[in-house]
């Protein structure tokens, strides 16, 4: 038998890889599309749950036209910052198709970050308002950073972000933190009635959240909603009354009403976005829809980063080869 190694890459080592946000948007935008041609294998999450509201999720994932598959394990901890911890934490196995043995182990952190905002980019890209002037971020920590910069680049036309966040200070980090990154005008507030009405995009990547603190009446016609917290964020009439609702994995949303999201119901209709991808479904169709997109998080996504990541680091040599095995005997 021949001796087995794998690729390991820190969080660190990931961050020395170059990979552009606009590869980061092409190839989540490629993945979609296999989902919307079925041709993935993607089962919902199954998970663990050691304390209140908290989980650690398996997301084993085959993406079959890539010829990529592997898993991410990861956690969401709300209290994690008591400890100086991340909230959202954990690994990727990332495998071969042919043999099954593990190719490379790596950090989550940062690929969980940007899938999670090119999901939502893809989403704009189809379904944004006809004038997209004003985005309206609500917590503004690793997500909203992450949607700021990537849905500027699928609406550049977006001119004002208005930022909310319950710790003070936070909305004001962020502004600092993107300036010359960002050519938009970020205004930190704590009026998200005021934000949420003068929005044409409206994003919530806050915690998970006790009550909804986006009401319907508040969304004026034509925006484009995008919720990062399954349904805790919106309150039920904003869900029940879209005139559209998009998600990546409809599967997923009903394992999730089944752990107790959705409480006011799901929606009578919805469309996937990777069936709008690939044509099959319209992305926007009126100029005064309401769309909300809420988008699970799927493990393809995971996947489809990891390889484009596995891929630059062999070729960069970057991170560390580990060994698995070295002999047939396990006596
Ligand atoms: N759907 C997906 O695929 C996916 C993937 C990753 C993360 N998420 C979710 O996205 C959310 C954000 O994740 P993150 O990594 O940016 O977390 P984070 O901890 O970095 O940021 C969350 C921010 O929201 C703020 N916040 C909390 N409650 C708020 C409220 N009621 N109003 C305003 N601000 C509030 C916090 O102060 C914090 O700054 C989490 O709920 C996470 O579970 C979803």
């Amino acid at each position: 038998m021949k001796k087995v190694t794998f690729r390991y890459l820190s969080q660190e080592d990931i961050l020395k890889v170059r990979i552009s946000y606009e590869q980061i948007i092409d190839t989540i935008e490629k993945t979609m599309a296999a989902k919307g041609r079925d041709m993935v294998e993607c089962p919902p999450k199954p998970g663990i749950h050691t304390r209140h509201d908290t989980f650690i999720h398996a997301m084993p994932a085959f993406v079959k036209d890539r010829d990529i598959c592997g898993m991410k394990w990861v956690c969401g901890y709300p209290e994690n910052y008591k400890y100086d911890l991340p909230q959202i934490a954990g690994l990727i196995v990332y495998n071969s198709p042919e043999t099954g043995m593990p190719l490379a182990v790596m950090d989550c952190r940062w690929v969980t970050a940007v899938r999670t905002a090119a999901v939502s980019a893809v989403t704009t890209k189809y379904c944004k308002p006809k004038n997209t002037k004003v985005l309206t971020i609500i917590g503004a920590g690793v997500q909203g950073r992450f949607h700021a910069i990537m849905l500027k680049i699928v609406a550049p036309e977006i001119e004002k972000i208005f930022v909310s966040d319950i710790k003070p200070g936070a909305a004001e980090q962020l502004a600092e933190d993107m300036k010359g990154i960002i050519d938009a005008e970020i205004i930190p507030t704590t009026d998200v009635e005021t934000a949420v009405k003068a929005a044409d995009i409206v994003l919530t990547a806050t915690q998970r959240v006790p009550e909804p603190i986006i009401h319907f009446d508040w969304i004026q016609p034509g925006t484009l909603g995008l919720a990062l917290e399954a349904s805790r964020a919106w309150d039920g009439k904003s869900i029940l009354g879209a005139d559209k609702y998009i998600t990546d994995d409809w599967d997923l949303t009903v394992s999730y009403k089944a752990q107790g999201a959705f409480p006011d119901g799901l929606p009578k209709n919805h469309n996937t976005l990777g069936k709008i991808v690939i044509g099959e479904e319209p992305g926007r169709e009126h100029d005064e829809d309401f769309i909300l997109a809420i988008n699970e998080g799927m493990a393809i996504s995971d996947i489809a980063l990891a390889a484009d990541l596995y891929e630059a680091a062999c070729e960069q040599n970057i991170g560390i080869e580990l060994p698995l095995m070295e002999q047939e005997s396990i006596f």
